[in-house]
């Protein structure tokens, strides 16, 4: 198996040396050296291994952890106190934590919640579980338009008495499509109830857009370290300070008894500092221009490779107010699984979303059905997403890499038919 080098200054001990590119930041990214440094530091401390719940000296060294990074995702996203952080082990978990906390002490009323087509599993299961084993739980989902945006005034209809709970996507995953939240959370205050609570998934888009909750005005938010340089298995769920929940599992009173279970204060540590770093608008914005101007590269050099011969062979999906790293493109007549296997040494990206092929059935991802791509469409679509460590020679190798792989897959076609 070919193995690969991402260059972030640790991962030099591999014998093949031969470089993957790297264009699935949105799956998921690789650490920031100094996430890494941090987390390296702490293992080789010996006086910060202590259970964070002991009294004694090793035990408040590894509480004075947790306190520490719990003050840098605070300030990451403006909370307004650092106990509106509650650790979770991903943005999972704390999508099921905010969806199943918020309804699980009423579930003996009518509850009403609203949401998009297009959401994450971990948000639509946690739904279909609710509505199937409880008939008091009601879901509607809100229209979007060809670009994946909100429609505010289906929005607003949608609405009503007895709404508790709205969890809406701050970003998507597949088209990067930036939802309105801002407007949302307002349409909520001046219709919906004065209990009704919302919730945003902000997975993708902490480290690529600036995310301040007091502006949202959100009352619970969804961070996933792993999407932006940090550990995997580590998140975070912003509950506003006064909104109740229950937790979802049994144990002690960690996580202000809303998540039991001894922290994994290694992770903390590399979620805090991942979000120190994302902290500085600067520092923000100096990543954003350069996954963007990746990103745009990437888009023109295609264009200029094949829809000079063919204007509708490269059809891009989503509006130009996306995630600045993200490009959606469905290549006409082109097999996208296919495609990304044809690459899978060389280059990571992927389908547009895996979609499921059996005999049977032909299924394609919630988002590409949302914005009403054809299965066959969808079929042809795959999703590139660079990060800040992404370099113009990785996007000109990788306008190559694709380019004659299309060319090959276009030119069986050709064969294909002249042989019918
Ligand atoms: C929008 C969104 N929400 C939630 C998640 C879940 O994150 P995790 O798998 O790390 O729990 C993801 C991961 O792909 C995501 O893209």
């Amino acid at each position: 198996m070919t193995s690969f080098t991402i260059d972030n200054g640790l991962h030099n001990n591999h014998t093949d040396m031969s470089h993957m590119i790297y264009l699935d930041n949105n799956a998921t990214t690789c650490e920031d050296k100094s996430v890494i440094e941090s987390m390296i530091n702490h293992l080789k401390c010996t006086n910060s291994f202590g259970n964070p719940s002991s009294s004694h000296f090793l035990g408040i060294q590894a509480r004075y952890l947790i306190d520490e990074a719990r003050e840098q995702v605070r300030s990451s996203i403006n909370a307004s106190y650092s106990n509106e952080i509650i650790f979770t082990s991903g943005g999972t978990e704390s999508n099921n934590l905010a969806i199943h906390g918020i309804l699980k002490p009423n579930l003996n009323k009518l509850q009403h919640i609203i949401t998009s087509p297009f959401e994450h599993p971990s948000i639509v299961n946690i739904l279909k579980y609710l509505q199937n084993s409880n008939k008091n739980i009601q879901v509607s989902f809100v229209q979007v338009d060809s670009n994946g945006i909100i429609d505010l005034e289906h929005f607003r209809q949608l609405l009503k008495p007895e709404t508790k709970l709205v969890t809406i996507m701050h970003s998507n995953n597949e088209i990067g499509s930036i939802q309105p939240i801002e407007e949302i959370v307002n349409l909520c205050r001046e219709y919906g109830s004065s209990d009704l609570i919302i919730h945003s998934d902000a997975s993708q888009s902490m480290g690529k857009v600036p995310i301040d909750v007091s502006c949202l005005d959100v009352d619970l938010l969804t961070i996933c370290s792993h999407k932006f340089h940090g550990p995997k298995g580590i998140g975070a769920l912003y509950i506003r300070q006064g909104i109740k929940l229950e937790p979802i599992l049994y144990g002690a009173q960690h996580e202000q008894g809303l998540r039991p279970g001894t922290e994994n204060v290694l992770a903390i540590i590399g979620l805090g500092r991942a979000c120190q770093l994302i902290s500085n608008k600067y520092s923000l914005n100096k990543r954003i221009e350069q996954m963007k101007r990746t990103r745009d590269r990437l888009y023109q050099g295609l264009i200029k490779q094949f829809n000079q011969n063919d204007e509708n062979l490269i059809i891009r999906n989503g509006n130009e107010q996306c995630l600045p790293n993200t490009l959606n493109l469905t290549f006409r007549g082109i097999n996208a699984k296919q495609l990304v296997n044809q690459l899978s040494d060389r280059l990571a990206f992927s389908t547009g979303s895996a979609c499921h092929e059996d005999n049977q059935h032909q299924i394609i991802s919630s988002t590409l059905q949302a914005i009403g791509l054809s299965y066959k469409s969808a079929r042809s679509t795959i999703r590139l997403s660079t990060s800040y460590m992404t370099t113009d020679d990785e996007i000109d190798q990788a306008i190559i890499l694709i380019t004659n792989a299309v060319k090959q897959q276009l030119s069986s076609l050709d064969n294909e038919h002249q042989n019918i």
